[in-house]
């Protein structure tokens, strides 16, 4: 067994390390303030590397593996968790789901862009009634031979207004249940294809969350992906991927939470001492520390498996239901060491305790996660 990560590791942990400090932190608290998407950031992050870091070179990607991928989710999350979860599902989502299921047109024609950051992906699931539930898909799919005829709407999807490429899972045929559903790539500009608008959120203000409407939009049958009646099957081994990424955003906000509160803590004065040396605030220093090194080796447990060709559905979700868990506590703790100065904007600790709850909702809820996890269980 062997816990140390390699040059190329360290090289590419530094990197984005670099990139969050030099280029997030500057403008992350006006971007949460006025809700802006961060698109000369996202266009350096393509330039980098960051939006295709595990697609084959071939495709314009980094062929990088999925420690690197975690390595560089981590850093950026502990400073701008709105960016990182753009990053996140371009990579885990799109990109992913494109080099993995789809064809050589469809690599081509889109993986090649979106890998190199020239077109954003969205991932097009979660509907008003089918958030957790994800077999009741609404949207439908009607097959009309050369071309598929899509309906209805998706909620809450990230990158939605911004997007070039999206990946739609719709119901083709409602009587064969989860093996009726398909995934589509539909271009921005579709006919019938509009973003609703934008929506007003609690964190990671700074991307984009957009509900969709589809009337009537034509997609041609080339653009569906995989053989048909496998979207269900694309969406979940696709989702167990992404679950890597948004766990280890949940362990980059609570390590850049951890380590404001740390030095926070050894400049901050109280009763004669710096606060760190009063035992209730080093008690509280010692569980962060504790606790997010657990989800850290969870969360490179997961990227190994996959890295190795191992099944990570179970490490996966095991990773992300306990680092969000710890990202939710310890940013709450971390404006607790913050005092007064906790709950202002310039400490950014307010920011990160806000930002870290979505990563208990996206991707499959807490509970979701539970399920996944005690199913594997009992199947094993
Ligand atoms: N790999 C392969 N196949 C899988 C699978 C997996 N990981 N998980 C399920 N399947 C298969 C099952 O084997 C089953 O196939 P058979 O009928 O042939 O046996 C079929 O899919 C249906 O599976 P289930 O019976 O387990 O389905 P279910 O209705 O009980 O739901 C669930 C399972 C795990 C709860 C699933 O619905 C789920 O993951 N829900 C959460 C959805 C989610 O994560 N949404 C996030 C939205 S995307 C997002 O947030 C992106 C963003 O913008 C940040």
């Amino acid at each position: 067994m062997d816990f140390s990560l390699t040059e190329e590791h360290l090289m590419i942990r530094d990197a984005a390390r670099d990139f969050a400090q030099t280029e997030l932190l500057p403008g992350v608290i006006e971007r949460d303030t006025t809700q802006t998407f961060p698109d000369s950031l996202v266009k350096k992050m393509g330039d980098l590397g960051f939006l295709g870091v595990m697609v084959d070179p071939k495709y314009g990607g980094s062929g990088m593996d999925a420690i690197s991928y975690a390595l560089i989710m981590e850093e950026l999350s502990k400073i701008d968790a709105s960016a990182s979860v753009i990053v996140s599902v371009n990579n885990s989502l799109v990109c992913y789901g494109l080099e993995a299921y789809g064809n050589e047109e469809q690599k081509q024609k889109y993986l090649t862009k979106l890998a190199t950051g020239e077109f954003i992906g969205a991932f097009c699931l979660s509907e008003p009634e089918a958030g957790s539930d994800a077999t009741s898909q609404r949207t439908t799919a009607i097959d009309k031979g050369d071309h598929y005829i899509l309906n209805g709407t998706k909620n809450w999807i990230t990158s939605g207004g911004r997007a070039d490429v999206y990946l739609v899972i719709a119901q083709t045929d409602k009587h064969k249940g989860s093996h009726g559903i398909n995934a589509f790539i539909v271009e921005k500009g579709t006919p019938g294809f509009d973003v609703g608008p934008k929506e007003d959120k609690l964190g990671i203000r700074g991307s984009d969350t957009h509900t969709l409407q589809f009337n009537d939009v034509k997609v041609p049958k080339e653009n569906r992906i995989g053989a048909n009646g496998s979207g269900f099957r694309f969406a979940m081994k696709t989702l167990s991927g992404g679950r890597i990424g948004i766990a280890a955003q949940a362990l980059g906000i609570a390590a850049g939470a951890y380590e404001l509160a740390l030095k926070y803590s050894k400049e901050r004065k109280a009763f004669g001492t710096e606060i760190c040396n009063h035992q209730a605030i080093a008690f509280k220093l010692a569980d962060m520390h504790t606790e997010i090194e657990a989800a850290r080796m969870l969360v490179m447990k997961a990227a190994w498996d996959k890295d190795q060709g191992n099944n990570y559905d179970m490490s996966s979700a095991m990773a992300k239901l306990y680092a969000s868990k710890v990202a939710m506590e310890h940013t709450v703790e971390a404006v607790q060491i913050h005092g007064g100065n906790g709950f202002v904007k310039e400490y950014h600790v307010e920011r990160l305790m806000r930002d870290a709850k979505i990563t208990q909702i996206y991707e499959g809820t807490s509970e979701i996660q539970k399920i996944v996890i005690s199913r594997g269980l009992i199947k094993e």
